[in-house]
């Protein structure tokens, strides 16, 4: 008999969580106004808002914690990062950031000014908002078959090389400060960018001397995909696909919350001195001396032994079938999500499920607090509310897919947990029908809107 598949770790601490009722998480999302990022965690049975600083780490990073030095200046864990990122990633020059948008912070305070274009995969919203609030342009060149949600393909992150290219041909380099390619593409469903792709963006940036930057909070799911889908990559180590993937980067931005398995974090690496140092008054004014720049020595050196475990490819199978599992259940019960399941989460295409809501009223809204009413499962709007209003007309927009994503945090949930979500996912499918009245908006924010937004029912 084939032995079935099990996880690479087992459990040493744990961490009680409390179900609820039907009726008070009624109350609880109403005092929310309808927005999920504005409930208490206790409110919420299985959290799967995110899998960003969400993870557990491990015994090994907890013994890192402990040996850290918390020195201003010149830290040892400073070093320790230093050498995980030279060694690891292959950049000779970073600055440590409080988080991954502090890291955007730093870097495109240097590199952006008004009027500026910055061409890239679907920039993840904190990284559009830093670019769209210094009057500059985050032009979305994802290929077109990411936005069909039943197409299966590879690589369903990568960037349009000919639109990258006409791009690039319609505005002079100086307005153009680097290309954006996220690894995974977390917008676009946790969607892999091939190596490939990753190579011939570079390629088109050097023609046009323009520098690239990888988004990389989710880097290492990227290689493993790779590794797993990509011809010729098969015996390849997931480290040996990594130092590849950033050899094609003049600089990356990360969110060590997400593959660097630690509760915060972030860095800016770069491969030019000189980059490196225009960036480091930023890093002193925003984040810190450009030796911890926002992070505790102790959460440095977790970092450092995070990156290490993180591209380990038995750790990463765990983490990516465990994603996969809730695809087979939800294709089981036949819910629509974005195929083929991503690295870190399921995206539920909730315009295919919920037909009767009208899109003003928020489709990927309203399903996400039918999910959290069904079971207290919290998951996120990636729709009409994150979309957020043309930067210029202020009108709505109104993107092609309205999508709820339940992204799963590393090494944290049990597959009894996803079953629980998968039956509750179910149990909203099956009434469907009844559900044709979606959320309006009574108060929003210029900018960034879905974390704070409040609704009410319509009407
Ligand atoms: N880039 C990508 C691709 C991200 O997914 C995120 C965060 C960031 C940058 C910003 O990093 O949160 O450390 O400041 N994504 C989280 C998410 C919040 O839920 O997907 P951060």
């Amino acid at each position: 008999m084939e032995l079935p598949f099990a996880e690479s770790y087992r459990i040493k601490m744990v961490e009680n969580i409390r179900r609820s009722t039907h009726s008070e998480r009624e109350q609880w999302i109403k005092q929310a106004n309808y927005n999920l990022f504005m409930l208490k965690s206790d409110h919420v049975f299985i959290d799967l808002l995110t899998d960003s600083g969400t993870g557990a780490m491990s015994d090994r990073q907890w013994s890192a914690m402990m040996v850290g030095d918390e020195s201003y200046a010149g830290a040892r864990s400073y070093y320790n990062m230093k050498n995980a990122i030279r060694e690891i990633l292959g950049f000779d020059y970073f600055l440590p950031a409080h988080q991954g948008r502090a890291a955007e912070n730093v870097l495109y305070s240097t590199i952006i000014k008004e009027g500026d274009v910055l061409p890239g995969n679907s920039h993840f919203d904190t990284t559009k908002g830093h670019i769209e609030f210094r009057h500059a342009t985050a032009l979305d060149c994802t290929i077109e078959e990411a936005s069909d949600t039943q197409l299966e393909i590879p690589f369903k992150g990568n960037i349009d090389i000919a639109r990258l290219e006409a791009v690039l041909q319609q505005y002079p380099k100086e307005k153009i400060p680097c290309v954006v390619l996220t690894v995974t593409n977390n917008t676009a469903g946790g969607q892999p960018v091939s190596m490939e792709n990753i190579r011939r963006t570079s390629e088109v940036c050097r023609r046009y001397g323009v520098p690239l930057q990888l988004d990389s909070a989710r880097f290492a799911e990227n290689a493993y995909f790779i590794k797993t889908r990509e011809k010729g990559y098969e015996n390849k180590t997931v480290k040996e696909i990594v130092k590849e993937m950033f050899s094609y980067a003049d600089i990356m931005t990360m969110s060590s919350k997400k593959d660097a398995i630690v509760n915060m974090g972030g860095f800016v690496a770069f491969k030019s001195e000189k980059l490196w140092k225009a960036c480091q008054k930023f890093c002193i004014m925003n984040e810190g001396f450009i030796t911890y720049g926002g992070m505790s020595g102790r959460d440095m050196n977790a970092l450092a032994a995070g990156l290490d475990e993180g591209t380990e490819f038995d750790y990463l199978e765990t983490r990516i079938k465990q994603v996969e599992y809730l695809g087979k259940k939800l294709d089981a019960y036949g819910i629509p999500y974005q195929r083929p399941a991503g690295g870190h989460a399921i995206f539920v295409d909730a315009k295919k499920m919920l037909t009767h809501v009208p899109k003003e009223q928020f489709i990927a809204q309203t399903l996400a607090v039918e999910l959290y009413l069904e079971a207290g499962v919290r998951g996120v709007e990636v729709g009409a509310l994150l979309a957020d209003r043309d930067p210029v007309s202020r009108d709505n927009r109104y993107p092609e897919l309205e999508l709820l994503r339940l992204a799963i945090p590393r090494r944290t949930y049990t597959n009894n947990h996803i079953d629980v979500v998968a039956a509750a996912l179910k149990n909203v499918f099956d009434r469907r029908e009844t559900i044709t009245k979606g959320y309006a908006i009574t108060r929003e924010e210029p900018i960034m809107r879905h974390f704070t937004v409040e609704l009410e029912k319509a009407r």
